[in-house]
């Protein structure tokens, strides 16, 4: 049966400094990372074919750089959209907007960025590469935390209020093979 994997990014410069989107270059580990998954999907799939699904922001190209895939990028598989906090950490946007901080814990899943996404937005976008998904054999899909929610939550039938609090650990390739009702699932965590 075919699979559909899903693997976060490696680590990037940001997660390391704490800020919220932008477009920052793997860490060292992230580049550890990007080193070791070709082993563990190939573990996996052996001579299965795959396709390798990206964004267009090179957190997520560098990750995929050593799988020896098709390799395909999205900019539908872009992070959320965080408006005018991308690049700030959650202590900067609290103190700059306090309201808006507040208003995202009272709704997470529709609170809209100023100038940016909701996870509800991310969900209407991610339509389109859902419906392309349902149409292929197996693909790895590296993308972005809000992202991997969206489409676990759809594979999973998860509802949508829960959503935005999805554990997707970095460094961890998620499986999902659909069955009759839902998917199963293996998680495989690399020591990195
Ligand atoms: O911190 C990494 C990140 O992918 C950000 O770019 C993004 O805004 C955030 O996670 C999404 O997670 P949350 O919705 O919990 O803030």
């Amino acid at each position: 049966p075919r699979s559909i994997f899903m693997s976060r990014h490696g680590e990037s410069q940001y997660n390391v400094e704490g800020k919220i989107g932008g477009d920052a270059p793997l860490s060292e580990r992230g580049q550890a990372y990007a080193k070791s998954l070709p082993g563990l999907i190939k573990d996996n799939i052996g001579d299965a074919p795959l396709t390798v699904w990206t964004s267009t922001l090179q957190r997520t190209i560098q990750t995929a750089h050593f799988l020896p895939y098709t390799k395909l990028t999205w900019k539908s598989l872009d992070e959320l959209d965080a408006g005018v906090c991308d690049g700030m950490t959650y202590e900067e946007i609290e103190q700059a907007y306090p309201e808006d901080f507040a208003n995202r814990d009272e709704d997470k899943f529709n609170y809209r960025y100023r100038g940016g996404e909701s996870y509800r937005d991310v969900v209407v976008r991610l339509e389109s590469v859902i419906m392309e998904s349902e149409r292929q054999e197996n693909i790895l899909i590296i993308g972005h935390q809000a992202i991997l929610r969206c489409l676990y939550a759809y594979f999973h039938n998860f509802p949508q209020a829960d959503l935005p609090y999805i554990k997707i650990p970095l460094h961890t390739v998620i499986k999902l093979t659909p069955k009759a009702y839902g998917c199963d699932e293996e998680r495989y965590t690399l020591p990195i």
